[in-house]
């Protein structure tokens, strides 16, 4: 069976600290493995599947520092904490603009140590289910120039004003607040914000507003003082202070709660703050960019959003379209993706069938971009042919049907551009869509239940162990304990789709 616990790896040399460290961790109800120093636990990586590493900073052999990168290596979005001696903050800073997720200053405080590992680990949930995308690669793309600018692709009268904006406005100090629902490219724009300003060597910083817990905002944001609270044995600089003459990006701004609402109006109107129980004023200068999938105008009048700080935020607003409302894109996006995809997955898919762009064309896509970009990827994977055929789309896509969930929050006069669908309901079962799977269920003997049950605990735990570990194959398969060849092969008899580690 699946392990449910998450696993972790501590790294330390001292083994006292590895023990303690190990029976708390276990008492809290994760799998513990240690490893006594670096080039060890490098092994151990290697061979297993860790959810998260807390490593001491100064070890023989193979250090700290040189675990978090190999580490960041072979996955970028493993959580990797450091837990150094005290008095050593700086290499700790090093460490995390190198990339590991936060620090913990020696002796090992409980309540601290929880706290932080707790945070990661749900990060990273968070960021996984987010599946957001390395875009940086988009420019090495044979597209038309013309329709890619920013790493933002588009033909829409939409998109052409979006370059407008940003040519503008991406090289001033001044704040953008960015609306769209899920996966139009949100976090793309805010990106190609910073990497065409004076400021793109400098930290891009993201903050999703959403995975922080309430109580931890505010140290999160602005840092805190040694003793501020329990678990602050040393002092720690915020996100504002680590974007500093960068860009910090507020994700899913909608969520702050109201305390940090206030605090961060402050920020906004004197740019200035101190650390929690701090009583230095600390200035810095960063740009800030906001985004929301929420109406904050609606927000502001259910009370729940301060109509002051939209408006502080508020200065440039860029709304992105949902895709279903710029269609004319979807092919170019389409064959950017295919392009992706194909040097990604090493594949050699060279266009799209007609009846297949059809079909990609009228559906509504509630997932927008990026449901586009995974029904593509997914696509391209299955295809034995040189072009894209409507077999190789999902069911939803292929009959027109937005999927249920978010089916209910479309609006009804969507639906209606889609000739296909129109007065059907999805199951009434029109003449066309009749013809693809035959329902024989009512007529099973016990064999074929036992058959499709079966199929089905495969596919639930196969799928479980790939959310485990973000879609990386291999350590799905070690985590079944099965071959890599093995799953593979499982999961394309189930149609499972497989995702490239990146
Ligand atoms: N115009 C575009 N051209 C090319 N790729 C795009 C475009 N817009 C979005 N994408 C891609 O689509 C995916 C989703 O975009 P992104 O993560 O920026 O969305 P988001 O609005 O932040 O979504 P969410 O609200 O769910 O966080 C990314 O992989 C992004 O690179
Ligand atoms: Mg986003």
């Amino acid at each position: 069976m699946l392990p449910e616990k998450k696993q972790i790896l501590v790294v330390d040399d001292e083994a006292n600290l590895r023990r303690v460290l190990a029976a708390q961790l276990s008492r809290d109800g994760y799998e513990v493995h240690t490893a006594e120093d670096g080039e060890a636990g490098l092994a151990f990586l290697k061979e297993h599947h860790i959810d998260l590493v807390l490593t001491d900073l100064r070890m023989p052999k193979v250090d700290g520092m040189d675990l978090l990168r190999a580490s960041l290596r072979d996955d970028p979005s493993r959580p990797v904490v450091m837990i150094t001696a005290y008095g050593t903050v700086d290499n700790a800073v090093e460490a995390l603009k190198t990339g590991a997720f936060d620090y913990i200053t020696k002796p090992a405080d409980q309540d601290e140590v929880r706290m932080v590992v707790k945070k990661a680990l749900r990060t990273r949930d968070l960021e996984r289910a987010d599946a957001t995308r390395d875009t940086r690669d988009l420019s090495t793309l044979a597209t038309r120039p013309e329709l890619t600018r920013f790493g933002i692709i588009g033909e829409s009268q939409a998109i052409q004003d979006l370059y407008a904006i940003l040519e503008r406005v991406a090289d001033t100090p001044t704040t953008v607040l960015i609306a769209g629902e899920s996966g139009t490219g949100k976090e793309l724009v805010a990106r190609a914000l910073h990497d065409n300003s004076s400021r793109r060597e400098r930290p891009f910083i993201k903050v999703n507003c959403a995975a922080i817990p309430k109580d931890l905002m505010e140290s999160e944001l602005f840092g805190y003082e040694r003793g501020a609270f329990t678990g602050a044995v040393g002092s720690k600089p915020g996100r504002f202070e680590l974007a500093s003459g960068g860009t910090l990006f507020l994700d899913e701004i909608g969520e702050i709660p109201n305390e940090m609402q206030v605090k961060l109006l402050r920020v906004l109107q004197e740019s200035e703050f101190e650390r929690v129980g701090g009583i230095k004023t600390i200035r810095v200068d960063v740009r800030l960019v906001a985004a929301t999938n929420r109406d904050l105008k609606r927000e502001i009048a259910a009370g729940t959003f301060r109509e002051d700080l939209f408006y502080r935020l508020n200065v440039v607003p860029i709304t992105l379209p949902a895709l279903r409302e710029r269609k004319s894109d979807i092919p170019h996006l389409a064959a950017h993706f295919i392009a992706k995809f194909n040097a990604r997955l090493k594949k050699n898919v060279e266009g799209i069938e007609g009846e297949t762009l059809e079909r990609l064309t009228s559906y509504e896509w509630p997932g927008n971009i990026r449901e586009l970009e995974n029904v593509i990827e997914r696509a391209v994977l299955f295809a034995d042919g040189a072009r894209l055929r409507v077999e190789d789309l999902p069911e939803d896509v292929r009959i027109g049907r937005p999927q249920a969930a978010v089916s209910a929050a479309l609006s009804p006069a969507g639906a209606a551009q889609d000739a296909g669908s129109q007065g059907n309901g999805p199951d009434s079962g029109s003449g066309a869509a009749a013809g693809g799977s035959p329902d024989k269920r009512g007529t099973e003997g016990l064999k074929e239940q036992v058959k499709a049950a079966m199929s089905k605990l495969e596919r639930d735990l196969i799928e479980r162990a790939l959310q485990q570990t973000g879609g990386n194959v291999t350590h799905a398969a070690r985590l079944l304990k099965i071959s890599r060849k093995g799953l593979q092969l499982k999961m394309k008899e189930l149609n499972l789709r497989e995702r490239d580690p990146d």
